[in-house]
């Protein structure tokens, strides 16, 4: 079978086989990637526990397909241009062959340094092309990634990093963002000093801040790399996995405090990964694909590395921002590399279309076909500006939802072949079977209804565990409702079966298109000395979507108020990251409580 399919009418047809006929339906997509030996078995699987297991039987290197198999036809091919944060710096291309080749000694650094298969590798990196490379070099000996995304501040990486135990960090000395440089490498020593499973950080030179490098434990990228090469091995040969074995652990939040470590597997993540991006997108050879995400995020592990390189295209990778030096700044990227792709976030969106349209003046566009949004619900103003002002109308926009635990697209339109609505995610990939329920796990059939958001069948980049707590899975997301996979979300479906996603239902907000739950911001203010009691919620934002917003009960009147806001913005910069601090704190001398308190 072709990973994409070419007119809506072969979507209805598809999508009735894959659901049912699901075991051929995958085993025809597996099909075009590359095993190093084939399954006996598609899928295993029941929710009640949960234990789901796809190509059961099946070995592989991910890495194998998405650097190796291009080799033959494709070495030239750039795989990855990297923009660099200040326009002015030099950008890089890297072809497959000198990914490949960098991978390979990449990860020849990392056995060098004690990493093997099942060893957990904390990467903490800025968007640098050495990001993508880590990444894929645990991947290439079988290492387990765990990727924090830069803005979490270091107690959060120690949390983190001793959930998975990780044995060894990669980071650099410090990256850009904008007009601020971010310290890479003094956030991990903070974290590392509550962390005892890492005896070894290597750490990349990028942005030559002053550092202190611990003898023993911190060791030069580059001088590592120097090494290997005197070594005289450039090659690295791909570790023979398992289908199941875990290929990464990703963190990310939930109604509890605690964020939970999301565990993907090599086989069905990959399939999952690659069939989203081939179809979903339409990518044809030569294409330019830009996808606006971190690496740190789920987005940037499916559709800047591992769906797009599973499919031999070129990515843009961006280490900046949408607005520095100029909010033209994505415009700029997409003329310079005649970008024919662009996936963005409704956030991004929104806050470009502030500027007006000056930012867009002198720039060509012409080359985009087709636009992507991805993170939170797309409002109408935003979906028209997007498809008028970048599009010109002539470039459908997929609206795709998803979440870290689905490890790619599950209800989007497919580029060109599914008629679009502004606001919609339209209609699940063939091989995904939503439902709505309502709050018994009733079935709510028919269209023009609304309800709990569930897929009633596993797909292979389903979630197969939370790291270390099996339970903690089952609870959150197999418990709800009997027999199906409960997403958090609640939806329309309108009268034409669209599917429209309205948010959370639970105590999860979507600030910016990051995930962030409020108890986590609760936890973490009420870390603040003078706080008694604090009560976080949403509230509509016009950039971000969501805001947040505190409730904050005071241990004494005596404050200087406005000087304890800024402390408590302060406490959760350090204990969560700046993503997550409040934009609104009111204090309250009480708050609602049930009877139970
Ligand atoms: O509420 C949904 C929202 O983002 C949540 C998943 O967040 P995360 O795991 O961080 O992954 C974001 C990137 C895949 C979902 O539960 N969400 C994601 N995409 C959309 C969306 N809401 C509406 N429309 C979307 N296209």
């Amino acid at each position: 079978m072709n990973l994409q399919i070419k007119s809506f009418d072969e979507y209805k047809r598809v999508y009735d086989y894959s659901v049912n006929e699901p075991e051929n339906f995958w085993a025809e997509i597996a099909s075009s990637f590359t095993w190093k030996r084939k399954w006996d078995k598609v899928l295993e699987w029941n929710f009640k526990e949960p234990n789901i297991e796809w190509f059961k039987g099946a070995t592989l290197n991910i890495t194998e397909n998405c650097l190796d198999r291009h080799l033959e036809n494709n070495a030239d091919t750039p795989a990855i241009i990297w923009e660099p944060n200040d326009p002015e710096e030099d950008h890089r291309v890297l072809t497959y062959r000198q990914l490949h080749d960098k991978v390979c000694q990449f990860a020849n650094v990392l056995k060098n340094n004690g990493a093997k298969k099942g060893d957990r590798v904390c990467i903490y990196l800025p968007m640098v092309p050495e990001l993508a490379i880590a990444v894929l070099a645990c991947a290439r000996i079988g290492a387990i990634h765990s990727v924090v995304f830069g803005g979490f501040s270091a107690q959060s990486i120690a949390d983190r990093i001793n959930d998975a135990s990780c044995s060894l960090v990669i980071t650099a000395d410090g990256g850009f963002r904008g007009n601020k440089d971010i310290p890479l490498k003094d956030i991990i020593d903070d974290a590392l000093v509550q962390c005892r499973s890492v005896n070894k950080v290597i750490v990349l030179t990028r942005s030559r801040a002053a550092i202190s490098m611990i003898k023993g434990r911190d060791v030069w990228w580059e001088d590592e790399i120097k090494k290997v090469e005197t070594q005289g091995n450039p090659d690295c040969p791909a570790e023979e996995m398992d289908a199941e074995d875990v290929l990464f652990i990703l963190y990310t939040s939930g109604s509890t405090g605690k964020p939970k470590g999301v565990v993907h597997t090599c086989g069905g993540y990959m399939v999952y990964a690659g069939y989203t991006f081939a179809n979903v997108f339409q990518y044809q050879p030569g294409e330019v694909f830009f996808c606006t995400a971190d690496i740190g995020w789920i987005t940037g592990h499916s559709y800047i590395v591992y769906g797009p390189l599973s499919q031999g295209a070129t990515n843009i990778m961006f280490e900046g921002i949408p607005t520095w030096p100029t909010p033209g700044r994505f415009w700029d990227i997409v003329d310079k590399y005649k970008v024919n792709i662009l996936y963005t976030a409704p956030t991004a969106i929104r806050s470009l279309m502030s500027f007006g349209d000056e930012p867009l003046q002198g720039k060509d566009l012409s080359s985009i076909t087709k636009l992507g949004s991805v993170g939170e619900p797309i409002n109408e103003e935003a979906w028209h500006w997007y498809n008028e002002k970048i599009g010109k109308k002539q470039a459908p926009i997929v609206d795709t939802w998803w979440q870290t635990e689905n490890g790619g697209i599950m209800i989007s339109p497919i580029a060109g072949v599914t008629p679009t609505k502004p606001g919609y995610a339209t209609l699940p990939l063939p091989g995904i079977q939503p439902v709505l329920v309502d709050e018994n796990g009733k079935e709510i059939e028919g269209n023009g209804v609304s309800g709990n958001l569930c897929i009633k069948f596993p797909w292979p980049g389903i979630i197969r565990t939370t790291y270390g707590d099996h339970e903690r899975c089952r609870q959150t997301y197999f418990s709800t409702y009997e027999n199906m996979y409960f997403t958090g979300d609640g939806c329309l479906r309108d009268e034409d079966g669209y599917y429209r996603i309205t948010g959370r239902v639970d105590d999860v907000l979507n600030v910016s298109g990051h995930r962030i739950g409020t108890a986590e911001v609760e936890n973490a203010i009420n870390m603040h000395s003078d706080v008694v009691e604090s009560a976080v919620v949403g509230y509509p934002h016009e950039i971000k979507g969501q805001g947040v917003y505190a409730y904050v009960i005071l241990g004494s009147s005596e404050h200087d108020k406005e000087l304890t806001r800024k402390n408590i913005l302060q406490t959760v910069t350090r204990i969560i990251g700046a993503i997550a601090k409040p934009d609104k704190i009111q204090f309250v001398t009480g708050l609602p409580k049930t009877r139970s308190g």
